[in-house]
């Protein structure tokens, strides 16, 4: 795309993880002012996006066949809405699924992906989020097939599509797969007279990182993220392992960022959002913005992490380069690697992160000839630690620092010295 929207990281705020179906107007109006009046919009983030729960449940326009926006909700309607989000110079993301209804039971887009499209993009919407849930249940390459009355909520009614009824318009009960129903939003979008950029929420599903850069902006990689440490560990693990398609237009999805939620410790949301920032993750807050704390706001404005996931010429994250603690050196995804590095166009610089995986306090130690990017290049560099940013000097050969239990440091390291 020309504009270049979708090439980096998606940087923004959704409803979710803070308001869960309690979404509304003014919930997105006040996550619109604070991303203003906290100087996130400064900083880049753009995107305030509605999830699920936004319309009328069970019909549909009968005239238009468009969704119907929930007007207690939304009394000036979804466009209403992008209006005043556009006027502080914003974009607005709205939320449907590749499915018969959403993950809440709100109608949804299988077979009926050009007329939302075109709704979507009358309304004014840049961005969507498509996610897995209602899908009908001979599709078998989902592990989302609609069950009836199943747990994972992908089918709260009770009820499944009736398979002897016709498919939805488009598609073939037989031989429908997971690919072929996100390709038919895609292409409903590009069909649009406005750029949308396109999340793919469907959690790993039939192999998405075969597929999900050829497909959309990003695909999310697992299940739904926590506000507890061991499922954010749990997702670093399982994201480590696909660094290799990070690249401009695609990018995994580890979920969204629940910075300022749960009993999550400034420690621990200090790890998740750097470790979120060097994998090139969309960065996607989802806490309730006027109540976020001090230090919550300083690690999501951390502007060397913010600079690194921003990369204009460099495309790929960072990869972890050694393992650090693990137990007994079995597979253990509470403990993911604790040592990553990358490099830095903007900042001339490698950066290194290192994370305590334990349950106490640890040390850990940054070895120069250890790291791909500084291996034979030199035994001194300089160093500038990322949280602080304190210039550390030139440092000879390594850098240790000792780390609260799951806490992480940050470190810009620069031409030898
Ligand atoms: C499942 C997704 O993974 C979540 O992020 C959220 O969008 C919910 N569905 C909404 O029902």
């Amino acid at each position: 795309r020309p504009d270049g929207v979708g090439r980096l990281p998606a940087l923004g705020w959704n409803s979710w993880n803070a308001f869960g179906c309690n979404v509304n107007a003014s919930a997105i109006l006040t996550a619109a002012n604070e991303i203003v009046e906290l100087g996130l919009k400064d900083l880049g983030y753009e995107y305030v996006n509605i999830d699920d729960c936004w319309s009328v449940m069970d019909e549909r326009n009968s005239t238009t066949q468009r969704i119907i926006p929930n007007a207690t909700k939304f009394p000036d309607g979804i466009s209403g809405v992008a209006s005043q989000v556009h006027d502080l110079g914003l974009k607005i993301g709205i939320y449907s699924s590749a499915g018969m209804v959403t993950c809440a039971g709100y109608p949804a887009s299988l077979g009926f992906e050009q007329i939302d499209a075109e709704a979507f993009a009358d309304w004014g919407i840049d961005y969507l989020k498509y996610d897995n849930c209602g899908v009908p249940s001979n599709w078998t390459d989902t592990y989302n097939a609609c069950v009836p009355d199943d747990s994972i909520g992908s089918n709260p009614n009770g009820t499944c599509p009736d398979l002897t009824d016709p498919a939805p318009p488009g598609y073939n009960w037989a031989d429908s797969n997971t690919s072929i129903r996100y390709d038919r939003m895609r292409d409903a979008l590009l069909d649009q007279n406005r750029t949308i950029l396109f999340s793919l929420c469907d959690w790993g599903d039939a192999a998405v990182n075969t597929w999900g850069n050829e497909t959309g902006n990003s695909w999310r990689m697992s299940g739904d993220i926590e506000a507890y440490w061991s499922r954010v560990a749990q997702i670093v693990n399982e994201n480590s392992f696909l660094m290799n398609y990070v690249g401009f237009w695609g990018h995994p999805d580890p979920d969204m960022l629940e910075v300022g939620n749960g009993n999550l410790t400034v420690a621990e949301n200090r790890a998740h959002f750097a470790l979120w920032a060097i994998m090139k993750s969309p960065l996607i807050i989802g806490t309730a913005l006027n109540e976020l704390s001090d230090d919550n706001l300083a690690t999501l404005s951390n502007k060397y992490l913010i600079k690194f996931s921003q990369d204009p010429l460099i495309g790929r994250s960072a990869h972890p380069y050694k393992w650090g603690y693990n137990p007994d050196w079995t597979f253990d995804p509470v403990h993911p690697a604790e040592y990553w590095s990358g490099p830095s166009s903007t900042m001339k610089a490698t950066l290194i992160l290192m994370l305590n995986t334990e349950e106490k306090r640890s040390t850990r130690t940054a070895v120069w000839s250890e790291v791909p990017e500084l291996k034979g290049k030199g035994n001194s560099f300089r160093v500038t630690d990322a949280w602080s940013g304190k210039d550390l000097g030139c440092v000879h050969k390594s850098h240790s620092v000792s780390l609260e239990s799951h806490d992480v440091s940050v470190l810009i390291v620069k031409g030898s010295c």
